[in-house]
């Protein structure tokens, strides 16, 4: 969404080099003075043709006075989207803001800081150096193109498609509401969470794909290009820790994570942090989260004992298990406030013997959340 306050800083700091003060300016828009010290303040935007006089006269595009930037017209062959959020990127070895290196004679495009600390874009995804977890089943099991274009097509796979779709609509109808001007969606894998949103988004946006992953952005890039394309939705891609994220405090306005906290593993709670720290003030997180009903429950013993003994509590140890007020506990202990906590469904009951149906159930016996935090 447009904020006032920002769009009324840079109106001031224009009408503040073209030397007006605020009673000679409003005379020369034609306006009262009033209205120039309500821009100023942020309680009201200025009409669209008195906003295009302001553009003229102080020669300042509208984007620039909207946004900050002109970021419409793709410089060197860099997309829209990327020289947006090129203005936010920092190093995530030293955290001095990246700049822009445009390419000469045959280099890629890379970014790089003050400590020569670089990074390349390289096959359209920004590129940090980060390496999958090992052994990760998921991200072995996406083989090739082929094959994950086979997986995106035939979402009714059990094996990533966890839970029902109603989730996702909680999700969508909070983010419709926020009407965001910039998400970021944490450990995206595929994306299939963000996927249901980039459907339905008819405004503006700019949606950063996160992941440890490469290769699964470069594939998400081509398919989110294609076949997924929203012509309203620009797509950024930076492969890299969500733990340490190379983005600047407050430049997002919804983070969003469909089970990537949780796939961060033994990181969750760091890259839970970072996002609070990426969030705008009064922004919010949009994200699903597995609880248990009663920690002592015979039902959630039981399947502490499977889970140790088949995935050595990798995925989800006994330590990292809450029920939803424990969880919103260590939310609040992060800075979050004024939690929203949908359940979407209960725990399944544990197998009578020692046997796993699906291994993946591992992921999926207990109950779902969907939480909304506010910074
Ligand atoms: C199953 S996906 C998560 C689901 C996904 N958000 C979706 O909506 O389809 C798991 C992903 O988490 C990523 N991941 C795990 N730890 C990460 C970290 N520290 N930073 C960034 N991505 C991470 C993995 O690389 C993998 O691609
Ligand atoms: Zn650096």
């Amino acid at each position: 969404m447009i904020d006032k306050a920002i769009v009324g800083t840079r109106i001031a700091m224009l009408r503040k080099d073209l030397g007006y003060s605020q009673s000679a300016f409003a005379e020369k828009l034609n306006v009262s003075a009033q209205a120039v010290s309500k821009w100023e303040t942020g309680l009201a935007l200025p009409d669209i043709e008195v906003l295009l006089n302001i553009s003229w006269l102080s020669s300042t595009s509208l984007h620039t006075l909207l946004e900050g930037e002109d970021f419409m017209v793709p410089q060197n062959g860099v997309d829209r989207g990327l020289l947006y959020v090129s203005r936010h990127l920092v190093c995530p070895k030293c955290r001095c803001s990246l700049e822009l290196c445009v390419p000469t004679k045959g280099d890629k495009l890379s970014f790089i800081c003050d400590n020569g600390h670089q990074y390349d874009v390289v096959d359209g995804v920004v590129y940090f150096g980060s390496r999958e977890i090992e052994g990760e089943l998921w991200s072995l099991w996406l083989r090739n193109y082929e094959h994950y274009l086979e997986e995106q097509r035939h979402p009714g796979n059990p094996r990533y498609w966890q839970g029902n779709p109603h989730y996702r609509e909680l999700m969508w109808r909070k983010i419709e509401r926020l009407r965001p001007r910039v998400i970021l969606d944490m450990a995206c894998g595929t994306g299939s969470g963000i996927k249901y949103m980039i459907e339905r988004i008819n405004w503006p946006v700019t949606v950063i794909m996160t992941d440890l992953s490469h290769r699964i952005l470069k594939w998400n890039r081509i398919f989110y290009s294609g076949e997924w394309k929203n012509p309203y939705v620009d797509m950024v891609y930076l492969a890299c820790d969500c733990a340490n994220l190379p983005l600047a405090d407050h430049c997002v306005d919804v983070v969003f994570s469909n089970g990537g906290f949780e796939s961060m593993q033994n990181k969750m709670m760091d890259g839970f942090a970072e996002g609070y720290r990426v969030l705008k003030p009064g922004a919010h997180a949009v994200y699903n989260i597995s609880v248990v009903e009663d920690f002592q429950s015979e039902n959630t013993q039981k399947w502490i004992q499977l889970c140790t003994e088949l995935a050595s509590g990798r995925y989800f140890g006994p330590d990292k298990m809450n029920d939803i007020k424990q969880w919103i506990q260590k939310c609040e202990k992060i800075g979050y406030c004024n939690h929203e906590a949908a359940k979407v469904y209960g725990e399944l009951p544990a197998p009578l013997d020692d046997i796993f149906p699906f291994e993946n159930e591992i992921f999926q016996w207990m109950a779902e959340y969907v939480v909304v935090s506010q910074k």
